[in-house]
C-alpha cells in the first residue's frame, strides 16, 4: 500500500464547508451528544410535523432500528416542493443521452410538474401509499420521475437495474409482489439497443402478478403491447394534472427496496425508510462533495444500485443541486467520452468506480488530454477498493494534481457513504478510505470477536446506528438479523475486512469471504490485486484463494494484460517475483492465470465466486451465473485454467 500523503489544498482548506478542526469538532458531538448533532442537521429537511425523538434503536434481539421518530415528511417534497420558491428555474437535472448532442435540461419546475402528473397517473393505477412498484428503466428522466412519483404518494419502488435478465426482474418482482411494472421500449448502451419490453413481457409472464405495465417510448422500436395490462406512459401523463398533493409520511415508513447479493442465497431486498434516509444522504451529499449551491455534479452510476438512488437523486435533489443523469457508458463513441461532458458541461464534481478508473488508464493518457477538465475540482470513487496505481493516475492525469479524491466506502445496506475524506479536511493516502463520517463509529474486530484498539486489521464493524441504514430485508427480518447481527453480537457486521494505521485511517481489505489464509497468514485479495496491476504489463487482476496441501490455501491470480503485452512463461514468473517483492514471499501467486478479461456483473463487480470455483476445479457447480455481463468470458477462463488443486 502507498504511504504517500496528500495533504489539503489551502484554497480548499478555507473555502471547504469543513477544515480539520471543524470536522473533528463535528465527529465528537456527533458520537458523544447525537441527539443534539442530529436534531440540528435534520432542520435540513422539511417535516411537516417534528419529530420526538432522536432515536431509538437496538442491534440486539429483534433489531430495531428506528430514526426520528413520529415525524412527517415526504421525500419528493424535499427534493422539489420546497425549491420552487428559490430555483424553480434552475436545472435540477441534466440528462446527457447515448448519442452525443441529445441532452434535456429539466428545472426544478419542469420537474415537480412531471412527477406531479406521473403521481397522478400511479394513483389512477390503483398504486397505494405502501404499494410496491418495480422499475425497470434505462437512464432516461423518467427514471427519476417515477421513482419520485412513487415516493410523493407513499409507494414504495424496486428499482432493477436495466440490464438484469428477465430472470433476475422476475424474481425482484415475485419478491416484493409488485403489480405494477415501469419499463420503456428499448435502452441504448454505446453502440447497442437492449430490448427492455421484451426482457419484461418474458419477466412478466415468469412473474404473473403484474397488472399494468407502463411503457416508456424511447428508441420508438416496434413492441408488443398486450392489451387491458400494457400502457404508453405518455398516453397516460397527458391527461394528467400537474398538481398532486405529497403523502404525509412517517420518518419509518419504507421509501424503496433494492437488491443486492450476499455471499449466500437469492438477492436480499434491502429495504431503507423515509426520515434517516434523507437526512443522511443530504448531509453526506453537501459535506462529501463539499457540494455549493450552483455545483455542476456527476456521478456516472446507474441508479439501478444504490449509488444512483442516494447520490444522484435523492441527496443532490434533496439539496437543489444540479445533478446529471448520463445514459451513455465512457467509451462510446470513443475514450474521451466522459472528459467531453465534464466540458460540455461544465462539471464540478465527479465521482466514479474505481474499475472505470482503471479501464481508461489501460487507454494511456491521450484520450483524457484531449480535453480541458479545467471546470473539475473534486473527483470521487466508490464500489471497491481502488489501488494506488489507479488513485495515482486518476489524481495526475484526470484531476492535474489540483483534485482530492474523496474515496467512499460505503454499502447498500448502509444507504449512504460511511467512511471517506471530506475534501477540505482530511489529508489522502492513495487507497484509503480514510475516516468515518459524522455519526459514524466503524470498529475492528478479530476472529474471537474481541474489539482491537489502535493500529490492526479485522472485520469492520459498526457499533451503532445511523440515520440511513437499512431496516430489514423485505418479507425476511429473520434474514436481516442473521446477515448483519449475530456475527458480533450488538454491532452491524459489515462483511469487509478493513486495516486502521496510526493515523486512524481505514483501509478496506475487500469482501472477508475474500480473505485468503496461507499458512496461516491473512492476506485481502485486494493488496495483491493492487500489487500486480502496479506492474506496467497488467490491466487488471483478481486473485482467489483455492485449497493447498501444505499451505491451507495458496493464490490464484488471473490476469489482463495492458495493450502492447502478450502472456508469456517469462512474464508469468516477473509477475509472480514483483507481487513476492512487493508484499512478500507469502503473497507469491501460486499460479497465474492470463485472460482476455475477468468475469464481471453488469455494474462491474468482478464475480469472485465464479473465479474461485474455476480456480477449484469446481467446474460442474458454477452457481448463478444470471448476472454475469458477458457469459463467454467464463467459457475462456475454464479453457485456460490451470490446474494445481
Ligand atoms: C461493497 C458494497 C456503496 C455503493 C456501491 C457498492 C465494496 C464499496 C468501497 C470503497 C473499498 C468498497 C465493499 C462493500 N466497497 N466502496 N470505497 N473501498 N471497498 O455497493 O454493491 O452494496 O457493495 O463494495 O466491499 O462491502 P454494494
Amino acid at each position: 500500500m502507498s504511504n504517500d500523503l496528500f495533504t489539503v489544498p489551502e484554497d480548499w482548506r478555507k473555502n471547504a464547508w469543513c477544515d480539520d478542526a471543524r470536522y473533528q469538532k463535528m465527529y465528537e458531538e456527533s458520537v458523544n451528544d447525537p441527539d443534539a448533532f442530529w436534531t440540528r442537521e435534520a432542520q435540513r429537511i422539511d417535516w411537516f410535523e417534528p419529530f420526538s425523538k432522536v432515536k431509538n434503536s437496538s442491534f440486539n434481539g429483534d433489531v430495531d432500528i428506528k430514526w426520528f421518530l413520529d415525524g412527517k415528511l415526504n421525500v419528493a417534497y424535499n427534493c422539489l416542493d420546497r425549491h420552487l420558491e428559490n430555483r424553480g428555474d434552475q436545472t435540477a437535472i441534466i440528462f446527457e443521452g447515448n448519442e452525443p448532442g441529445v441532452e434535456e435540461k429539466i428545472t426544478y419546475r419542469q420537474l415537480y410538474e412531471r412527477v406531479c402528473r406521473f403521481s397522478n397517473v400511479l394513483k389512477s393505477c390503483g398504486v397505494k401509499k405502501g404499494d410496491r412498484v418495480s422499475i425497470y428503466l434505462p437512464m432516461i428522466p423518467q427514471l427519476a420521475v417515477a421513482m419520485l412519483a412513487c415516493a410523493r404518494i407513499g409507494a414504495i419502488h424496486s428499482i432493477v437495474f436495466a440490464g438484469f435478465s428477465p430472470d433476475a426482474l422476475a424474481n425482484r418482482i415475485t419478491d416484493a409482489e409488485c403489480t405494477i411494472l415501469i419499463t420503456a421500449d428499448e435502452g441504448l448502451r454505446g453502440p447497442k439497443a437492449i430490448g427492455l419490453k421484451e426482457a419484461a413481457d418474458e419477466a412478466m409472464d415468469k412473474a404473473g402478478m403484474v397488472k399494468k405495465c407502463i411503457v416508456v417510448k424511447h428508441t420508438g422500436a416496434d413492441v408488443p403491447m398486450k392489451a387491458g395490462r400494457d400502457v404508453w406512459w405518455h398516453d397516460l401523463t397527458a391527461k394528467e394534472s400537474t398538481e398532486c398533493p405529497p403523502e404525509h409520511m412517517d420518518s419509518e415508513d419504507p421509501l424503496f427496496i433494492l437488491y443486492t447479493s450476499g455471499s449466500t442465497g437469492t438477492p436480499k431486498g434491502v429495504l431503507h425508510t423515509t426520515g434517516g434516509y434523507i437526512v443522511y444522504t443530504s448531509l453526506t451529499h453537501q459535506y462529501v462533495f463539499d457540494y455549493h449551491d450552483g455545483d455542476i455534479y456527476w456521478c456516472t452510476a446507474d441508479i439501478g444500485w444504490v449509488t444512483g438512488h442516494s447520490y444522484i437523486i435523492y441527496g443532490p435533489l434533496a439539496n437543489g443541486a444540479v445533478t446529471i443523469m448520463f445514459e451513455g457508458i465512457p467509451n462510446y463513441p470513443d475514450f474521451s467520452r466522459f472528459w467531453q461532458i465534464c466540458d460540455k458541461h461544465q462539471v464540478n464534481i465527479f465521482y466514479t468506480a474505481p474499475t472505470v478508473v482503471r479501464a481508461l488508464m489501460q487507454q494511456g493518457d491521450e484520450p483524457v488530454k484531449a480535453t480541458s477538465r479545467k471546470s473539475v475540482r473534486l473527483l470521487g470513487t466508490v464500489g471497491e477498493p481502488i489501488n494506488p496505481e489507479a488513485w495515482l493516475w486518476y489524481y495526475r492525469v484526470v484531476g492535474e494534481e489540483r483534485c482530492p479524491i474523496v474515496d467512499t466506502w460505503w454499502q447498500t445496506e448502509t444507504g449512504g457513504i460511511m467512511i471517506t475524506p471530506l475534501p477540505g479536511a482530511t489529508d489522502l493516502k492513495p487507497g484509503s478510505a480514510t475516516r468515518p463520517f459524522f455519526g459514524i463509529q466503524p470498529a475492528l474486530i478479530d476472529k474471537e470477536g474481541n474489539q482491537l484498539d489502535g493500529p490492526g486489521e479485522g472485520y469492520l464493524v459498526m457499533l451503532d446506528s445511523w440515520p440511513a441504514l437499512a431496516r430489514t430485508v423485505y418479507g425476511d427480518h429473520r434474514r436481516f438479523k442473521s446477515t448483519y447481527f449475530i456475527q458480533c453480537p450488538g454491532t452491524y457486521f459489515s462483511g469487509d475486512g478493513a486495516r486502521r494505521d496510526e493515523d486512524g485511517y481505514y483501509w478496506i481489505t475487500g469482501r472477508i469471504d475474500d480473505v485468503i489464509n496461507v499458512s496461516g497468514h491473512r492476506l485481502g485479495t485486494a493488496e495483491i490485486e493492487s500489487s500486480l496491476v502496479a506492474h506496467p504489463a497488467v490491466s487488471e487482476a483478481a486473485v482467489v484463494g483455492f485449497p493447498h496441501d501444505i499451505k491451507g490455501q495458496a493464490i490464484y491470480a488471473y490476469v489482463t494484460l495492458s495493450s502492447g503485452f502478450e502472456p508469456s512463461e517469462e512474464l508469468r514468473k516477473e509477475l509472480s517475483l514483483f507481487v513476492r517483492k512487493d508484499i512478500g514471499p507469502i503473497a507469491t501467486p501460486e499460479v497465474l492465470q492470463f485472460t482476455d478479461s475477468l468475469p464481471k456483473t453488469r455494474s462491474g463487480k468482478i464475480m469472485r465466486r465464479i473465479l474461485r470455483k474455476v480456480a477449484c476445479n469446481e467446474l460442474d457447480n458454477l452457481g448463478d451465473t444470471s448476472t454475469l455481463a458477458d457469459p463467454a468470458v467464463v467459457e475462456a477462463l475454464i479453457k485456460n485454467r490451470i490446474d494445481a488443486c
